[in-house]
């Protein structure tokens, strides 16, 4: 079953913009695409999104079948509503919707080591579901860092990291913005599979464009 994780070097920094982009690329490619949010906390709206960008009606309850009213992290929030977040669980919605799709773009919550529950974390949960990741990382001042202890963490845990995508919220402002992605790459021996410009709306058929023009998804799907 071709898939991959999408985690982040942090909450807030791209990747349900990135997750949706590739998910309407491909889509629009010819694929039948699959995604999940197997925890969405909150009023979010992530798995309505990447279901819409997939242009299939997938159903919420497998998309993520974790969702929890307290906007927390996933622990704390199943805490508070008096659950537990079971992998196994997550896994058997993962492999329902992987069958019927030719990908499965399976979207974390934060970032590698948010906590799920008894001892266990997204980085776990990209093993369990037997994914490789891709790591969505802002192109401003900090992100090196930021990127390279996930890649870090990531391969001790036994994890395939296929490659970088950098998602800018704002025009480029600093300075050293144009050597992050060449010292990610250097320092963390990954590929860089693009930077998403600022993008104005997400407009699915603007999302699919800008995954089209700046990002490498040939280069992706040769990798799963
Ligand atoms: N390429 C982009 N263009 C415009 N806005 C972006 C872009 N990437 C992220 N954002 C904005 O940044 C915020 C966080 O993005 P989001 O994809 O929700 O992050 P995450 O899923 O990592 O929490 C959102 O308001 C989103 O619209
Ligand atoms: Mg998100």
């Amino acid at each position: 079953m071709k898939g991959l994780f999408i985690t982040g070097t942090d909450t807030g920094v791209g990747k349900t913009v990135v997750s949706c982009s590739l998910a309407a690329a491909f889509a629009r490619r010819g694929h039948t695409v699959g995604v999940m949010k197997p925890c969405e906390t909150g009023d979010g709206d992530d798995a309505a999104r990447l279901i819409a960008a997939t242009g299939r009606p997938l159903p919420l309850g497998d998309v993520s079948p974790y969702r929890f009213a307290l906007p927390a992290s996933p622990e704390v929030a199943a805490l508070a509503a008096g659950a537990t977040i079971d992998l196994t669980r997550i896994l058997e919605s993962f492999e329902t919707i992987a069958r019927g799709s030719d990908m499965t773009l399976v979207e974390g919550a934060g970032g590698l080591l948010v906590p799920l529950g008894a001892g266990r974390n997204m980085a776990d949960l990209a093993r369990r579901l037997g994914l490789p990741i891709v790591i969505v990382a802002r192109p401003s001042l900090g992100t090196v860092n930021h990127t390279l202890l996930t890649i870090e963490a990531a391969r001790r845990r036994g994890l395939r990291v296929l490659g970088v995508i950098l998602s800018r919220t704002r025009e480029p402002a600093e300075p050293d913005e144009p050597s992050n992605p060449v010292a990610i790459a250097r320092y963390g021996e990954v590929p860089i599979l693009g930077t998403l410009p600022r993008l104005p709306s997400d407009d699915l058929s603007q999302l699919a464009e800008a995954a089209e023009r700046h990002l490498a998804l040939d280069r992706l799907l040769s990798l799963l």
